[in-house]
């Protein structure tokens, strides 16, 4: 890597501090976006902030760095304004020079990590048996955003489905099938997801109510765990037909995931609460073992226990979860490790992490994050429900989405007087859907609640899939009509002179620094923001009047700005597949 693709900001903040002098160094120069692009592109307010601890005039410091600042290759010489900002322009020709260098760049100037980390995503994790609701489908979008983001940075990423294949719900389930339909715990395919979850509902309904079947269930569990043959398989068959289920969403997502259910460590359970006694941190409490927990404590002001194992000797959801972090530290050797669930299990997270780090399971190298989202919410503002007041099906859903962009289509194509084949109608009906619904869900702060709606997801303006999609399809319009091949433009031809040119020109040279904060926060609607605001500043260019000509332009503007269209589209292009959306040529 050569210093022109070492990140913009950061070799701003390097000049910046070494103008210092050493007896600054990690100093933080306080270096943000012009507030005004008059002024600039970026300005520091250090000066300011150094003025009390230094006792002298703010603008008399920024003088002095000014002084010595060295970033003539990058920016005009730079401005001290009002009370003592540093105000820096970048100079057209080393915008210009990037430019060409990222036009000959797969990777877009985004640099792969100079040291690729083992990270695991933990997402998706539907419960078998169960429906896999909105909060999964969050979940499966969010996590594989975030893992398409790690994998691309060179990360070596593994993504993990923690199916809740495991516990009594399963004695529960089996004991009534054996009454009501044993064939189901025999024969494959018996059984369909539906049915599934409905016996399931049922199955609950009697435990709940009836002493005599919870202790057959009870002795389904132990012989479940004690692995008695016939149980094991029928579990086994109750698995397949879920996982079938799930895969049919995957596949319409596009997802990949690697299955590490709940009873994957199933084994591991007894050591983890072994471990736990000879750390000393296990205590007895009516029964159960636990661990009391700091900062948690019950609406008696009382500390809170994490149970580790119940009075009747089961484990539980948390029992599993530390098993699996020890698994994944030591075996998978993992670096960092990403759980994506609802913010709802925010406390879950927060309290084993503790438990793990008290018992000295987690070395300093690695990190543990919990990535909480909010809830989907129908239009009411309520829980999203079915008309009729029932959770809504996966697939349902996302057969709605598709069903909707093919009616769309359907009247955009007569309101033009386009024909198309039935299969390309398909096809865009297909990618749009599916990527209304992701877009939808990713351009929200994750942290928030978000209200699904059909029309707003599929609206052709404002911050939505089509909206993107389509800013891409018209750029690749332009080079259809100019009967231009984008790959053929040649190199080192980029001339940035229209104030339209130039914005989007710093805009395309940002990509990378929005790929690593996403890399840090994980929060994948900055990568949404950044490139609405992309293809804004596109359009700005490519409008009749505030913009500038391309296809009609004189040479050697019109090949500058073929360059411009062709990144802006390939940015478009690799920041949706980011988030798992994937173009179209035409729509
Ligand atoms: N199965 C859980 C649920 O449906 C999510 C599991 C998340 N991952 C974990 N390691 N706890 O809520």
């Amino acid at each position: 890597m050569n210093a022109t693709q070492e990140k913009l900001k950061l070799q701003l903040e390097q000049a910046l501090v070494a103008a210092f002098g050493a007896d600054f160094a990690g100093l933080d120069p306080i270096l943000v976006p012009a507030s005004n692009p008059k002024f600039g592109d970026y300005q520091a307010n250090v000066a300011l902030s150094l003025s009390k601890k230094l006792g002298k005039q703010p603008r008399a410091i920024a003088d002095a760095i000014v002084d010595k600042l060295d970033v003539s290759e990058i920016c005009e010489p730079p401005q001290i304004a009002g009370p003592g900002f540093i105000n820096l322009k970048l100079k057209t020709a080393y915008l210009e020079a990037q430019l060409n260098e990222i036009q000959a760049d797969t990777r877009l100037g985004v640099p792969a990590a100079k040291t690729p980390r083992k990270e695991i995503v933990d997402f998706s994790s539907p419960n078998i048996a169960k429906e896999m609701h909105v909060g999964h489908l969050r979940s499966t979008i969010i996590g594989d955003s975030i893992a398409r983001i790690l994998e691309f940075q060179g990360h070596d990423v593994l993504r993990l489905n923690h199916v809740g294949d495991w516990g009594t719900q399963f004695g529960m389930l089996i004991a009534y099938l054996r009454e009501v339909y044993p064939e189901a715990l025999t024969t494959a395919n018996a059984l369909d997801i539906g049915d599934l979850v409905s016996f399931y509902r049922k199955a609950k309904l009697r435990f709940d109510t009836d002493e005599a079947f919870q202790e057959i269930a009870r002795q389904e569990v132990v012989r479940l765990q004690a692995g008695a043959e016939d149980t094991i398989h029928a579990w086994k068959l109750l698995c397949e037909q879920s996982r079938r289920e799930f895969q049919v969403i995957y596949e319409l997502l596009d997802i990949k995931l690697t299955e590490r259910g709940e009873s994957f460590y199933n084994a591991l359970l007894p050591k983890v609460v072994e471990d736990l006694e000879q750390s000393g941190l296990l205590v007895e409490n009516q029964g159960a073992k636990c661990v009391f927990l700091e900062g948690f404590t019950n609406r008696e002001g009382e500390p809170l226990p994490l149970i580790v194992q119940k009075s009747d000797g089961g484990y539980n959801y948390a029992t599993t979860d530390l098993a699996s972090l020890r698994y994944r530290i030591q075996q998978d050797q993992a670096k960092r490790i990403i759980y994506v669930t609802d913010a709802g299990q925010g406390n879950h997270f927060a309290q084993f992490f503790q438990v793990a780090r008290k018992a000295g399971w987690i070395p300093d190298d690695v990190e543990l994050v919990h990535v909480p989202f909010g809830l989907v919410l129908g239009e009411d503002g309520k829980k999203f429900k079915t008309r009729f007041g029932d959770t809504v099906r996966l697939r349902d859903l996302l057969d709605e989405a598709v069903s909707r962009a093919y009616a769309d289509l359907k009247a955009r194509l007569k309101e033009e007087e386009r024909q198309e084949t039935e299969e390309f109608i398909n096809e865009v009906a297909r990618i749009v859907g599916i990527s209304a619904v992701k877009y939808a869900d990713l351009s929200q702060n994750r942290t928030s609640n978000y209200i699904f709606s059909y029309d707003k997801m599929l609206d052709f303006k404002g911050n939505t899939a089509p909206y993107m999609l389509y800013a891409y399809a018209r750029i690749q319009g332009i080079s259809r009509k100019g009967d231009i091949n984008f790959k053929e433009l040649g190199n080192n031809a980029v001339l940035l002179q229209h104030e339209t040119e130039l914005a989007l020109a710093k805009y395309l040279l940002q990509l990378d620094e929005i790929i690593s904060t996403v890399e840090e926060d994980l929060l994948p609607n900055r990568l949404c923001e950044y490139l609405y605001e992309l293809s804004k500043k596109f359009n700005q260019f490519y409008d009749r009047n505030q913009g500038v000509q391309v296809l009609e332009a004189e040479e050697p503007q019109r090949t500058s700005r073929l360059i411009l269209c062709d990144l802006t589209a390939r940015t478009l292009k690799l920041g949706l597949s980011l988030l798992g959306i994937q173009v179209l040529e035409r729509m």
